[in-house]
């Protein structure tokens, strides 16, 4: 486990971030961020809500500009605000409104992304069979789990190396989580794809991923293996529970 800077970044990894300043509209709200994704591997990035996870992703995403620091997605920087650019280097983000096309039908969201790398569409019915059976309904009528499956089918249609997901089990009940995390696992294992997963079900999360990195207020509190960072869960949801209680409005910590 460390908290300290890490080493240089290594060639051959899917994804380098070296202390990155991200945030909004000239705002800082990361600070100092590392983190290193190698090829097959499932890293977690956990923290309490408005900790910068989902900044951080869009910031290797490439939709919002690093205010300092370095980011190496397939060795390249990434391209602001040119977000194609990302998915032909092998990108595939899946943000947390999952950003589906409600009104075209499972096949077409599919087939939609699949045209760039001509995929098989029908292959990722073998990882996702629940999918399947609703191939001709609007994606606007499927329930929060198929929904996440579609998002999570329609990445890999594309082919990514690195699949960055936010939040895949929001308003989800955790038998659900629980089956997207193993798909998400079995992917990783067996199409090579490496995984940076935003997950609020920390226990569930750190169950299938390889590494972790904990961030709290912008900054980056723990890093390790997730057997590691699975020794400090108390800690770490006792953080959680400490910035909910922050915020409670009344409270001395309350910074507005
Ligand atoms: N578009 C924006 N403009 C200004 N500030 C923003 C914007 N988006 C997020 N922020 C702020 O940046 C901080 C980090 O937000 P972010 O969404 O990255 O947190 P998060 O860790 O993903 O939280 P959650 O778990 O709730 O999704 C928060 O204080 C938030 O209010
Ligand atoms: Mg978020």
């Amino acid at each position: 486990m460390t908290t300290a800077t890490e080493p240089a970044a290594a060639s051959a990894d899917v994804l380098s971030v070296r202390q990155l300043h991200a945030g909004h509209g000239g705002l800082t709200v990361v600070r100092d961020v590392d983190l290193t994704v190698r090829p097959g591997e499932i890293v977690a990035l956990l923290g309490p809500n408005g900790a910068g996870k989902t900044t951080i992703l869009k910031t290797i995403a490439g939709l919002l500009p690093a205010i300092q620091g370095k980011i190496l997605v397939m060795g390249e920087r990434p391209s602001v605000r040119r977000p194609h650019l990302a998915a032909r280097r092998g990108l595939a983000y899946i943000p947390d409104d999952r950003c589906l096309f409600a009104s075209l039908t499972t096949l077409q969201n599919l087939r939609l992304a699949a045209r760039r790398t001509r995929s098989d569409v029908d292959s990722v019915f073998a990882y996702l069979p629940e999918l399947e059976p609703l191939a001709k309904r609007e994606a606007g009528l499927l329930s929060g789990g198929e929904q996440q499956m579609l998002a999570i089918a329609r990445a890999l249609v594309q082919k990514p190396k690195l699949l960055m997901i936010d939040e895949m089990s929001m308003g989800l009940a955790p038998v659900i989580v629980e089956r997207l995390l193993a798909v998400t696992r079995q992917v990783a294992d067996e199409l090579k794809i490496s995984v940076l997963i935003v997950e609020q079900h920390v226990r569930l999360a750190l169950g299938i991923a390889d590494s972790a990195y904990v961030i709290s207020h912008g900054t980056q509190t723990m890093h390790g293996s997730a057997q590691e960072v699975a020794g400090q869960i108390e800690a770490i949801e006792a953080s959680y529970l400490g910035d909910a209680n922050d915020r409670r409005p009344g409270n001395p910590g309350d910074g507005g």
